[in-house]
């Protein structure tokens, strides 16, 4: 875990019929996504080409593939896999109760 404040942004109960959704933190656009074993993390969710919410695209798999010009992403690495682009930043996030608290810098700088 490094410096970052941690804030609430969303709840656990709030992903009983959805597996990802995605968040405004400070005006970034990130993403808490449920895996099948129940644990969660948090990504950016802001395509890197022009900043398109990821959500709103297919996401097969774990990949996710931008409803604009199809960049695709790989959601549990952050890596885009099929242009040259820095990848998705991760978030540390922690489960307090029902509360997911999510950092409020990336994991990486
Ligand atoms: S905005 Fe996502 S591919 Fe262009």
């Amino acid at each position: 875990m490094n410096e970052s404040e941690y804030i609430a942004i969303a709840r656990v109960s709030d992903f009983k019929n959805s597996s990802i959704r995605s968040y405004n933190l400070f005006g970034k656009k990130i993403g808490i996504i449920k895996r099948e074993n129940g644990s969660f993390y948090a990504i950016e969710i802001a395509c890197k080409h022009q900043g398109a919410d990821l959500t709103a695209g297919a996401i097969v798999n774990n990949i996710a593939t931008c409803h604009r010009h199809q960049w695709k992403y790989n959601l549990e690495t952050g890596e885009c896999l099929n242009h040259d682009s820095p990848p998705l930043r991760r978030y540390g996030l922690v489960i307090e109760g029902d509360s997911i608290k999510v950092s409020t810098c990336p994991l990486e700088e």
